[in-house]
């Protein structure tokens, strides 16, 4: 793991931004892996900014978002579809078509998430994976205890996690029970992976993440078994670190 304490949550998202873009540069048709959630918005403002001034062009770029509440559609204004429209996809020049976010609303979950792997192995895989870390060290929708090889699957969401998004809904009762994931195994699976961390709420996760020894208890410190995986933090989540 490469961790790099920045001095604001601005100048890490910039940097994941470079990131992005430098793949992109290098192979235009880059499959990303994408995040939803507080942590990467500043990095996809960053990304709008630098696509309408020319300096990254997503034209053949190709996405895979991690995750998606069960039983939300892309027209309900808290699904992960919406998030991503609304956050990136509306505001560069990708082609939607080239978008995706596993399905929350089909007949068959488990025939669904099985069809969401097979697309993204059909891509060629992941080639840059961005990702944002829960207050219980979940990836994705990826709770604790969640296997190691799992893939694109159906997940219950612990009370934690429920609790923790609830300020997105009306209610606690308007926040689904279940979504579906890319598993620990797609993540890891993917060549790159950039996890981005902010502010003091999460300071104690990410000390366990990255100075604690790997285990499914905190899916996110099985990336220290990866070989090629950013860190980036600002000084409130670095702030627990020895
Ligand atoms: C959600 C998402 C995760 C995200 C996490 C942290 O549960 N499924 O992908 O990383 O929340 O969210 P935030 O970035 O708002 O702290």
């Amino acid at each position: 793991m490469n961790i790099r304490i920045f001095d604001t949550m601005q100048q890490a998202s910039a940097a994941g931004a470079e990131i992005i873009a430098q793949a992109i540069a290098a192979k235009p048709n880059t499959v990303l892996g994408l995040a939803t959630g507080s942590t990467p918005v500043a990095m996809y403002k960053e990304l709008i900014r630098m696509n309408k001034a020319g300096e990254v062009d997503f034209a053949k770029v190709r996405s895979y978002n991690l995750d998606e509440y069960i039983g939300l559609d892309g027209t309900h204004d808290q699904s992960y579809r919406y998030f991503m429209d609304d956050n990136l996809f509306n505001h560069v020049n990708i082609d939607k078509a080239n978008t995706h976010v596993p399905c929350g609303t089909g007949a068959d979950h488990a025939a669904d998430a099985k069809h969401y792997d097979e697309m993204i192995d059909a891509a060629g895989g992941i080639d840059v994976q961005v990702l944002g870390i829960g207050n219980n060290g979940h990836i994705g929708f990826n709770e604790p205890l969640t296997p190691f090889t799992s893939m694109t699957h159906i997940v219950k969401l612990t009370d934690s996690t429920r609790e923790a998004n609830k300020r997105f809904f009306a209610s606690i009762d308007d926040v689904p029970t279940h979504a579906v994931t890319m598993g620990i195994h797609t993540v890891m699976q993917a060549r790159s992976i950039i996890l981005m961390a902010f502010g003091e709420g999460k300071a104690e996760i990410i000390k366990k993440t990255v100075e604690g020894r790997p285990e499914i208890a905190v899916p996110a410190s099985l990336l220290q078994l990866h070989e090629d995986v950013e860190i980036y933090l600002d000084e409130a989540a670095a702030s627990k670190l020895s």
